[in-house]
């Protein structure tokens, strides 16, 4: 039995990095957790830690030797409270990195109130394994990184609160027990034990039910809500991540755009105070693939992407006409001064880099002061390189990066690449801290090999332009949509569109996704019939509030910003989930495991 006591009647007067000059000479009562204690010849020195940061605690031999005693027998993280007097330390023993760094309190009494094993983490260390930090987040959470991404998490979410109810969004909760909504992820199944053999999901998104909400007359909605998908997880997802979902009836996409613009621009400037220029810039979705290869791009940094198929067709390179001939393009990215800055080592290890996305190869080329070197100039031209150069607009001792191959292969190699060169070279440095971008003009559809039909880009709910409607049966592929992302620093942060509230319509563009009458009313029956009874224009958007946080705090990764996320294999190693279950719940749920 330990001998840790209770509070007793104590009651705690301050936090401990909220103790100021005002209390020197004044008893205060503070509690926390010990993080560091320093035995200086007789006197005992303790860091007391909460949330709020530390204070120091000073235990004299002298004046209080029982008090002392108790002090020496502290270990890391027990809990504790003390009463004392507050007094400014000595000169010279200051420290200026916390804030209660000009003061100490005294201790003249103390409790344990409870004791502590030592912790399988070092709380003050840099790094530490993730493992370790998942299995114990609890104690993680008492670092200060998690602190402060968690005091981030929660100041956001006050303020998207603070800022949308002003303008008029009502926040309604929507269920979780639901049926399927088509994200492009797969469902998290729910088996329902009163309707043996049927199954909730899990909702990918709230959408369908914020259209309804719409279709009820709500005209402005919002949630913070928790969405869940089974797919495969990256730093930037996880299988339950938060959204922030609006939805605004009687809307177009310009308002929808300004409103969003408005809150990114509010939540930085109130939390970060940093100064966010609206509007932001727009790039069409053709645009942001051909320039940066792909849908989502950093423009901190130029590295753009060239096309070079009507200069190089002509070469004798096998590999660069075949790709040609059979479709293909060729395409390539300048890198300034990169013929100093990549090593012949380095480039090899770039090669290595764009096969992962498909790529046979890279090939570079050396710009000199009026030569060109590289083991490929031999098969070109004096004429083509010189295009090449302009066309690069290449000064001597740049390099010159190209990809040939089919166009997603060449955008997605490349594009990767320019990214892994941007964080190599350093590139992306200097002002603004924060670059929103908006992609817009979407396709509304995009050929799945894999599922050999077309599918939504989006979601199925998406509004085609209305000129390019006609296009939907005969030509799918010449259709745009009224979708819109936003991007932040090359992280799609947000996406959203106007919805289609005609069920002609909404009809017409399950049927070209090969969704027919009868299963669309079999999936959709309350969307279509809502669709009948006065269903306003209405449009929305979602933004990832953990890609937002991660953002804004610096993090690598979102699970640096949720409480208890999973790890890449969707476990909890917090708590084990997911586990197996007795019997008896299965066979509740008239469900037989095939072992
Ligand atoms: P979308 O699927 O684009 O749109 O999702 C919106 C935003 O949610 C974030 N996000 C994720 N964050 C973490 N982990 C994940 N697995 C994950 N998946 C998505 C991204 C993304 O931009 N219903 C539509 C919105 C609408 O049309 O209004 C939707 O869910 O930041």
């Amino acid at each position: 039995m330990s001998t840790c006591e209770n509070l007793g009647g104590w009651k705690r007067t301050h936090y401990c990095g909220e103790v100021s000059s005002q209390e020197i000479g004044k008893e205060v009562t503070v509690m926390g957790w010990v993080r560091r204690a320093r035995d200086h010849g007789g006197v005992i020195f303790i860091d007391l830690w909460d949330r709020t940061g530390i204070v120091q605690l000073v235990f004299n031999p002298e004046s209080n030797p029982q008090i002392h005693k108790i002090a020496g027998s502290l270990r890391s993280e027990f809990v504790i409270a003390i009463k004392g007097k507050v007094r400014k330390r000595p000169e010279g023993t200051e420290n200026p990195s916390i804030t209660t760094g000009n003061l100490e309190v005294v201790v003249e009494n103390i409790k344990i109130l409870n004791e502590a094993k030592t912790p399988p983490l070092e709380l003050d260390a840099e790094r530490i394994g993730e493992d370790v930090r998942l299995r114990y987040r609890y104690l993680d959470l008492r670092r200060d990184k998690m602190q402060a991404n968690l005091l981030l998490r929660h100041r956001v979410t006050q303020e998207v609160r603070n800022f949308l109810s002003s303008e008029g969004f009502l926040e309604v909760e929507t269920p979780f027990l639901t049926r399927s909504t088509p994200e492009g992820a797969r469902d998290y199944l729910v088996p329902s034990r009163l309707n043996p053999y049927s199954f909730y999901a899990l909702p990918q998104s709230p959408q369908l039910f914020k259209q309804l909400l719409m279709i009820g007359g709500i005209d402005r909605y919002f949630q913070i809500v928790r969405c869940f998908r089974d797919e495969d997880l990256r730093k930037d997802r996880q299988p339950e991540f938060t959204q922030i979902d609006m939805e605004l009836s009687f809307a177009e996409r310009e308002d929808i755009l300004n409103i969003s613009e408005q809150l990114m621009k509010y939540i930085f400037e109130k939390i970060l105070t940093v100064k966010i220029e609206t509007p932001f810039q727009r790039i069409t979705y053709h645009d942001a693939l051909s320039k940066y290869g792909v849908d989502s791009p950093d423009t901190r940094f130029s590295l753009e992407l060239k096309e070079l198929t009507p200069i190089m067709k002509d070469s004798e390179l096998k590999i660069f006409r075949q790709a040609i001939k059979k479709g293909g393009v060729v395409k390539g990215i300048n890198v300034p001064s990169g013929s100093k800055l990549l090593s012949l080592k380095a480039r090899e290890g770039l090669i290595e880099y764009v096969r992962q996305f498909g790529a046979g190869g890279l090939a570079w080329i050396e710009v000199r002061a009026d030569s060109f070197h590289s083991p490929i100039v031999k098969y070109f031209e004096e004429d083509a390189l010189k295009k090449l150069e302009k066309k690069m607009e290449s000064k001597p001792g740049d390099l010159i990066l190209i990809v040939a191959d089919k166009e997603f292969i060449v955008n997605n190699a490349l594009g990767n690449l320019r990214l892994k060169l941007a964080d190599e070279l350093n590139l992306i440095k200097g002002t603004p801290r924060f670059l929103f971008v908006w992609i817009i003009d979407f396709p509304l559809l995009e050929y799945s090999h894999e599922e050999e039909k077309w599918v939504a880009l989006h979601h199925p709910f998406t509004s085609p332009k209305e000129e390019d409607i006609k296009y939907i049966d005969s030509e799918p592929e010449k259709v745009k949509s009224k979708a819109y992302d936003l991007v932040l620093n090359g992280c799609e942060l947000g996406g959203g569109s106007i919805r289609i509230n005609n069920r002609l319509l909404q009809e017409k563009v399950f049927k070209a996704i090969g969704i027919g009458k009868r299963e669309a009313y079999q999936k959709f029956h309350f969307l279509l019939e809502a669709l009948k009874y006065g269903a306003p224009p209405h449009g929305g958007i979602a933004f990832g509030l953990d890609r937002l946080i991660a953002i804004m705090s610096g993090s690598e990764s979102i699970r640096e910003v949720i409480a208890f996320p999973k790890t890449q294999k969707a476990v909890c190693l917090t708590t084990n989930a997911p586990s197996s279950v007795n019997e008896k719940q299965l066979e509740e749920l008239h469900i037989k495991l095939d072992m």
